[in-house]
């Protein structure tokens, strides 16, 4: 999708679609609404004044309306998207509704949009242009990629029209950043959206290095000599039942002028499939596990963001990618395996109860090898586990922390992603239920608290380096379509890590 701005005001341009949106300004316990268009000029008011009249628009949430040939436009076309009520608007909302607009284009098969940034209280110049670009780019993916009657229906071009009062550096900044981020994170689904046998650890390693190739990241993409020189057993166990090779993926941005200033280890779980390996899991739904690799594509579109934002802060990003598989070779209930030993001190010893609770295992060595490459600050993005569904449904992904100040940068990074993570607790009450009676730890921790369970078994290698763990099981996939975004991969947890890095900048 291209995308420009254009300063400009409403009735002057020519496009096949013009997006107004429009909120509802009555007071609180008003009979009906009252309808105001954010526009900069009246031109669009004015066109759809008969409509609007009418009361068949309440400018509810992602609600649209069409209108031809509206009068005083130049537009062939005018869109009303609505944004809900006036006093709670805020670039959340703009971000939904340019998807909205995008996502009623696309099947219309009009291939180019203007959209008009709204002006109005609560919302910042730049912040609503970017979350404008953002939810355009975003509502322009879908995942029908293997259809063999598949019809691009691409959006090809987007114009933002700034109303001319805008300050233009800053609408000029948030579309920058807004195309960036949402493209990052197209990238980041179009990887989840691969099937298991397209999208192997060897291919997600081609494919991450070929990114970092394009966007000046360093990266070494490492198989299974790299991982038992560095005695990775963990990692390896989840491995050594599949014929496919692992990945380890190294991506290190450097920023120029590199101060010294932490240093940032984004870790990703990359089960390319999860089959639960012989603790195997029921056939029902089991195809969805090809997305069990999306911590890791979080971490790659994470990591393409901040390169072409050239965030000036070092960050080092690992995936850990394999296939959880049963076979004559794979890993059995029972076993004992020693992970990467940090130096001076043995690998801990894991019992394991069930080898289904694999992503734990391939973190577990990636946060280690983050600690020893010189990361200062942890986070960890994993479809970890079904329980956290459970415990949050599939709103907010789970957030855990060992550490305050890191969480405070993630949660104000949320107030500008929109993303919502809710946190769950770390306490050292909890490592009980991890302990085990012939190693250090076992891999599960029973019926209770299944989130929390897992986030204690990743807190023992974190040890007392501030940590970030995002749960994004439930989050990382939707079933059914929204008005703002396709059905399938989300692409969550790219936004916030993004925001998250950029708080570290001096
Ligand atoms: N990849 C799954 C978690 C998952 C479940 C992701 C549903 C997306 C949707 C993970 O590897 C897993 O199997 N976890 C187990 C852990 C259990 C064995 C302790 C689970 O949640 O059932
Ligand atoms: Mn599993
Ligand atoms: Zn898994």
């Amino acid at each position: 999708m291209n995308t420009s701005l254009v300063v400009a005001a409403s009735s002057d341009v020519a496009t096949e679609l013009l997006t107004v949106f429009a909120v509802d300004a009555a007071p609180k316990d008003a009979a009906k609404p009252e309808i105001r268009l954010l526009a900069g000029d009246d031109a669009p008011a004015r066109a759809a004044q008969a409509v609007l009249d009418g009361g068949e628009f309440k400018a509810d949430s992602c609600e649209t309306l069409l209108l031809h040939n509206p009068a005083g436009l130049q537009a062939k076309r005018l869109l009303l998207v609505g944004l809900g009520k006036a006093a709670k608007v805020t670039p959340h909302d703009v971000r939904k509704g340019a998807g909205t607009a995008v996502r009623f284009a696309k099947p219309r098969g009009l291939r180019a949009v203007a959209l008009v940034v709204p002006v109005g209280d609560g919302l910042d110049p730049k912040l609503t242009v970017r979350a404008l670009a953002e939810g355009a780019v975003l509502g322009d993916f879908d995942s029908d990629t293997y259809r063999s009657d598949r019809k691009d229906r691409s959006v090809q071009t987007a114009q933002v029209i700034a109303p001319p009062s805008m300050d233009r550096t800053a609408a000029e900044a948030g579309l920058r950043e807004g195309v960036i981020v949402a493209e990052s994170q197209n990238f980041a689904r179009t990887l989840v959206n691969e099937p298991g046998n397209c999208l192997t650890p060897t291919i997600l390693g081609q494919r991450a290095a070929e990114m970092c190739r394009e966007f000046g990241i360093q990266c070494e993409v490492h198989s299974t000599e790299k991982m038992r020189e560095l005695q990775m057993g963990a990692f390896l166990s989840v491995t050594q039942g599949s014929d496919e090779p692992p990945a380890l993926i190294v991506m290190t941005w450097t920023p120029p002028n590199a101060a010294d200033g932490p240093v940032l280890g984004l870790v990703g779980k990359g089960i390319t499939f999860d089959t639960g390996g012989i603790s195997i899991k029921p056939s029902d739904n089991m195809e969805k596990m090809k997305y069990d690799m999306a911590g890791g594509a979080a971490m790659i579109g994470a990591m393409r963001a901040i390169a072409q934002l050239r965030v000036p802060v070092k960050v080092i990003g690992i995936v850990c990618a394999a296939e959880n598989m049963p076979s004559g070779k794979a890993q059995k209930p029972g076993d004992v395996q020693i992970a990467m030993p940090a130096p001076g001190k043995p690998g801990k010893a894991i019992e394991i109860i069930n080898t289904d609770a694999e992503g734990r295992l391939v973190l577990a060595d990636g946060i280690t090898w983050a600690k020893q490459l010189g990361a200062t600050h942890l986070i960890d993005a994993a479809t970890l586990t079904g329980a956290v569904a459970v415990a949050l449904g599939q709103i907010n992904g789970g957030i855990f922390a060992n550490d305050e100040d890191s969480y405070q940068r993630f949660t104000d990074g949320l107030k500008t992603s929109g993303e919502r993570f809710w946190r769950l607790p770390v306490e050292d009450d909890y490592r009980d239920v991890i302990k085990s009676s012939i190693a250090d730890i076992k891999n599960t921790g029973g019926r209770y608290g299944g989130a929390i369970n897992a986030a204690m078994f990743l807190k023992e290698f974190a040890e007392d380096t501030p940590w970030l763990h995002l749960d994004i099981a439930a989050v990382a996939w939707v079933d059914d379509a929204k008005p703002w975004a396709a059905s399938g991969p989300t692409g969550v947890a790219v936004r916030s890590v993004v925001e998250w890095i950029r708080r570290f900048a001096p």
